[in-house]
């Protein structure tokens, strides 16, 4: 651990997040919710268009996502079945979903603004609104850290986006990501990180 993370806290957090795939039936405070929604909405957005939805989901709709999703496992090949398997066993041991959509504003506003190609601005705004929300998620990812939550970003679920965007009332939106939040099971095993020296260019 890096001796700064004694007094630096957000440090501290973000090394401390792991993915957490089962949870007890522990519930999640509605204040401890309304934090972390809080800060992934405080995250950098291109424009400050903030094009993101979250919607949350518990009780029987939880249950309604996690049978969806283990339905149509069976419709795809042996790697990808098993991690929708898993994704739905994840959502249904969690007490608390929250499934991130970007809502396409940005596209339409920013089209407008920039008066460019139709084909570029689509292309341009559709990945700022993917950064943005990705920006949200980690907000949320890590305030829940900091509360004691255990998360997972589920992305698996894009291969079913159509399915759970209509499950939501989102269809006109874009799936961004599934997010079960709860209290973990089991201590996470942190996975082996390549060393950020590796990943680090410098240009002088
Ligand atoms: C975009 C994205 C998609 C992911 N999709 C899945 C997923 O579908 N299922 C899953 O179990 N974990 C998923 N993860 C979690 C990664 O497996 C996890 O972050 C990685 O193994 C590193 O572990 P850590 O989060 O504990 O550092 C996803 C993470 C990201 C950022």
């Amino acid at each position: 651990m890096n001796p700064s993370h004694d007094q630096n806290r957000t440090l501290l957090h973000i090394e401390q997040r792991r993915s957490i795939r089962s949870f007890t039936d522990e519930p999640v405070s509605e204040e401890h919710l309304l934090t972390i929604l809080r800060a992934a909405n405080q995250a950098p957005s291109a424009h400050n268009q903030q094009s993101w939805k979250f919607v949350v989901i518990r009780g029987d709709r939880k249950k309604e996502l996690a049978a969806l999703v283990n339905a149509r496992a069976a419709d795809f090949p042996k790697p990808a079945a098993v991690l929708l398997r898993m994704a739905a066993r994840s959502i249904n041991s969690a007490p608390v979903v929250i499934v991130v959509a970007n809502t396409g504003e940005l596209i339409g506003h920013g089209t407008d603004l920039f008066r460019i190609e139709k084909e570029r601005a689509l292309d341009f705004f559709q990945t700022m609104e993917i950064q943005s929300s990705a920006a949200a998620i980690q907000n949320l990812l890590i305030a829940a850290t900091s509360l004691g939550l255990a998360t997972v970003w589920l992305g698996i679920l894009f291969l079913m986006k159509d399915e759970v965007l209509r499950f939501m009332g989102e269809e006109q939106g874009e799936f961004m990501a599934v997010i079960p939040v709860g209290y973990a099971s089991k201590a996470g095993k942190a996975p082996k990180k390549i060393d950020f020296g590796m990943m680090v260019k410098w240009l002088d």
